[in-house]
């Protein structure tokens, strides 16, 4: 890769990194300038020799399944034990007939129409998540891409002042104003001489270029005048029709509405446009898994107990369906059981490894999907898919499906809440939960309430095996217990989205039981 940095200062660069970040940043930020060093696994770690040695994989979400299949394709002998009646973990897919009862809560079945799911946990895969790309590949799940920025959607925001609060705006409205008068006064300044000593001649045209076309400005006075990109009053069509551009928002009143707080230069770099899903449901990838391994390998409606070892293995305690006990004896243990659900469960493990596993916090998280009777948001608003932005947290964004385009209905998220207002909107009865979703809908779309036909709703911090929607690590825990629950403590391996800068994502459970399974494997060989 070329960089315009000369090597000196890209060291001096890396060097600044190192002290601001530790190694982490230092690995990621050689591997940007080019210096060759990449942080993150892109294929599985090649074994071969497992000589039959017992394998116990706890949990059958991606972390598990991929250690499953590594581990039994390398010719080691593979039980899976998996709490529920279900393969996936959180990668899941709700359609009809999909039942849950969160701790405490009423019991509710999917009643969407044949075709038709939502995603209640993972449901989108950024381009460079290529472990997961990796088994999809593999496995022939058929994927589609998944729509993460639409221009043309909406944005919701009633808490700031002016006209434009309380009002559905289109994005591309608030980011061509928006950017169109920065760079408009950006360019006064450039062109009355106050940034002078900021550029040698020629980089101040060439600035001022950049912003007359960052900002699609006049060409001969650097004027923002609206562009087409924010769409049109009357739009052209053929014949005597060459359309009515439309009028900017004012700049105080777009300031005033906080809507321009919805506008990044570019996106985080997990939520670039370009993302994939498999078609048909999240479920997809662990069936793929499952269409590769042994049947014999995967125990469904095994709740563990209490695992115990001592210097020649490691024993898994369990309570089938049925209610019969039993114990699986092997020479070693990949538990990807989530931390907030393993320390409830009896474990021997050393103290530091046990205050560790107890010291991690979970994120509340909540969705709702609801089938609509027919695709509005397409149909009369020409949204297909992206996301609805609100500035009520408890509501955070719906999100139109990025499947079925044109068809006849549709399940939409309805809302996506964390922390504090996952906690809120979970504690309402489940039609209480639909209700308000639809209210808030309502003020974007008119069809929405009319439109809503079922919903289906998960809290995850109330889902039994699970306690949370993913691992959320502060600075102190990511210091003192992260790299000790990266380590086996005696013969048992932890794996997971937990054991990874990638939180929340099936892509660090991945790369987790890769990083596992690999050390597991040389330690068998040492
Ligand atoms: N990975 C999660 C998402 O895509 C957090 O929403």
């Amino acid at each position: 890769m070329t960089s315009s940095l000369d090597s000196l200062s890209r060291r001096a660069f890396i060097e600044r990194l190192g002290g601001v970040g530790g190694t982490g940043l230092v690995m990621a930020g050689m591997s940007a300038l080019g210096f060759g060093i990449e942080s993150r696994a892109a294929t599985p770690p090649s074994l071969s020799g497992g000589g039959g040695k017992k394998i116990v994989v706890l949990g059958s979400g991606v972390a598990g399944l991929t250690s499953a299949y590594e581990l039994s394709k390398a010719g080691y002998d593979v039980t899976l034990l998996e709490a529920r009646d279900r393969i996936g973990g959180r990668s899941y897919t709700a359609r009809k007939g999909t039942k849950l009862t969160e701790l405490g809560g009423e019991a509710q079945t999917c009643a969407f129409d044949e075709g038709h799911y939502i995603n209640p946990g993972p449901w989108r895969i950024p381009y460079h998540h290529r472990g997961y790309l990796h088994y999809a590949k593999t496995f022939e799940v058929p994927m589609e891409l998944f729509n993460n920025d639409n221009d043309h959607s909406y944005v919701y925001f009633a808490k700031g002042s002016g006209p434009l609060a309380g009002k559905a705006i289109r994005k591309q409205e608030i980011a061509a104003d928006t950017r169109g008068y920065a760079t408009e006064m950006l360019a006064k300044q450039v062109n009355q001489g106050a940034l002078d000593q900021d550029f040698s001649k020629g980089d101040k045209e060439l600035f001022l270029s950049y912003l007359r076309s960052e900002g699609y400005l006049t060409g001969k006075d650097f004027k923002y005048i609206g562009s087409e990109g924010r769409g049109w009053a009357v739009d052209r069509g053929a014949g005597l029709n060459p359309g009515v551009p439309s009028t900017p928002y004012a700049l105080s009143d777009i300031l005033q509405s906080d809507t321009w707080a919805t506008l990044k230069s570019v996106s985080d770099f997990d939520q670039q446009r370009t993302m994939f899903q498999p078609v048909g449901g999240m479920d997809q990838l662990p069936a793929g898994f499952v269409r590769h391994l042994k049947p014999t390998i995967i125990h469904k409606s095994h709740v563990v107990e209490k695992i115990s070892q001592d210097a020649d293995k490691v024993q898994v305690h369990y309570v089938d369906g049925k209610g019969h006990r039993g114990v699986v004896t092997a020479d070693y243990c990949i538990c990807t059981i989530p931390l907030s659900v393993l320390r409830g469960i009896d474990i021997q493990v050393s103290d530091p490894f046990k205050k560790a596993v107890s010291g991690v916090s979970y994120a509340p998280v909540g969705k709702i999907g609801i089938q609509m009777k027919r695709r509005f948001w397409e149909e009369d608003h020409a949204i297909y898919g992206g996301h609805v932005y609100f500035d009520n947290p408890d509501i955070g964004s719906i999100a139109l499906p990025s499947t079925g385009w044109l068809g006849n209905k549709g399940v939409l998220l309805g809302y996506y809440q964390f922390g504090a207002n996952a906690a809120k909107i979970s504690a309402k009865r489940l039609a209480e939960r639909q209700a308000f979703a639809v209210a808030e809908g309502q003020k974007v779309f008119p069809q929405y309430a009319e439109n809503a036909e079922s919903a289906f709703s998960i809290a995850w911090h109330r889902v039994q095996y699970n306690l949370g929607g993913w691992a959320e690590w502060n600075t102190d825990n990511r210091r003192d217990s992260y790299p000790i629950l990266n380590e086996p403590d005696g013969r048992i391996y932890l794996a997971g989205e937990h054991l990874s800068y990638l939180t929340g994502w099936q892509e660090g459970g991945i790369e987790s039981a890769w990083q596992q399974i690999g050390k597991l494997h040389k330690r068998v060989h040492a």
